[in-house]
């Protein structure tokens, strides 16, 4: 049995404009999924999720959609789930055969997920459990992978069940940790000093793909769409400059630019909205909505507890707490 976990992961800066070239920085966090592999006798995958902001949930299945059960929670959070642990396995199998030129397709495993990270929430949750599962199944089966491999096996993974419309950010973050700099296939670590970051989550979730769509049409539509989303890269770079020189009062400013440019792009929504006021409200540093927005988390600065207190008592906001950026990626639990 061998059990690996990945973090979860904000953006600082750049997300949507990174789907058109921009650079982007993710950044790990100290939230994280858990997943354990067993290697079975059969060629079934068995997966248990106790924990996924659900009252939890068992599925047996041989890989194929039509034999899962009938079970008490949404259809297509399973088929959510169950398309990336599938994918995740795949990956592993693959990786294996490559490394050890071992045929391991018809190998089973079961599954259990325990994960901290809100789902569908900007918080790369799928990433993280893909991440942890590849590095998991492949252990398991004795081959270690370095946590470049796992991270591209792991976007091969969300580009499959995503249909191609997954950047490389969620992924390479969560198999690497700390502060990462995404530019379409260019990914790499940077250095960042600690940051006192704060999520606030309204307990919602937003269409990635939708939201993502409204972005593309706004931007064929108007000039000051296609303007805004070159100004969030102008911003990313001031922002890499600001991580550079661990100034954290400039790197608040340049979030709450960030945000009002998504919110001119219409993807914040009236709890974002008010999460990132509070935020500014408490006196944090800075504040802006985190991953595709419509719904789900904000992320701020604040060394205080201000921030998270304030937060909690905002209409819309379900859940907050701080999070530490997480230096590491994708590990071996023991
Ligand atoms: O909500 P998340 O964490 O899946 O982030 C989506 C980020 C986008 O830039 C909107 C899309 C993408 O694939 O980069």
């Amino acid at each position: 049995m061998t059990t690996s976990s990945a973090p979860g992961k904000v953006y600082l800066f750049g997300e949507h404009a990174v789907v058109y070239g921009e650079p982007a920085v993710p950044c790990a966090i100290e939230r994280r999924a858990r997943v354990t592999a067993e290697r079975r006798d059969d060629e079934l995958l068995r997966v248990h999720a106790d924990d996924l902001s659900l009252d939890g949930f068992t599925v047996e299945y041989s890989g194929s959609s039509e034999s899962k059960p009938d079970v008490a929670v949404s259809e297509s959070l399973i088929d959510a789930a169950m398309g990336y642990v599938d994918a995740a396995v795949e990956q592993a199998r693959e990786a294996v055969a490559e490394e050890r030129g071992e045929d391991v397709s018809e190998v089973g495993f079961d599954i259990t997920i325990e994960s901290d990270i809100p789902l569908g929430a900007g918080l790369g949750s799928s990433a993280a459990v893909t991440v942890a599962g590849i590095d998991a199944a492949t252990r398991e089966l004795g081959v270690e992978l370095s946590p470049e491999t796992v991270a591209d096996r792991a976007f091969q993974a969300e580009y499959e069940v995503q249909s191609g419309e997954a950047s490389r950010a969620d992924t390479f973050c969560s198999a690497m940790g700390g502060a990462v700099r995404v530019e379409g296939d260019d990914c790499r670590r940077i250095e960042a000093p600690d940051l006192p970051i704060v999520v606030g989550f309204d307990g919602g979730a937003g269409d990635t793909g939708a939201l993502v769509a409204g972005v593309r049409q706004l931007r064929e539509e108007y000039d000051f769409a296609a303007d805004t989303i070159e100004a969030i890269g102008d911003i990313v770079r001031e922002g890499e400059q600001a991580l550079a020189e661990g100034d954290i009062a400039e790197l608040g400013r340049l979030m709450d630019f960030n945000h009002g440019l998504l919110e001119a792009l219409g993807v914040s929504s009236r709890s974002l909205d008010r999460m990132v006021w509070a935020a500014r409200d408490a006196g944090a540093e800075g504040a802006k909505l985190t991953g595709a927005g419509g719904g789900g988390c904000v992320v701020a600065l604040d060394e205080t507890d201000e921030t998270s207190t304030a937060l909690r008592f905002t209409p819309g906001c379900e859940e907050a707490f701080r999070a530490e950026l997480d230096r590491d990626g994708v590990r071996v639990e023991q």
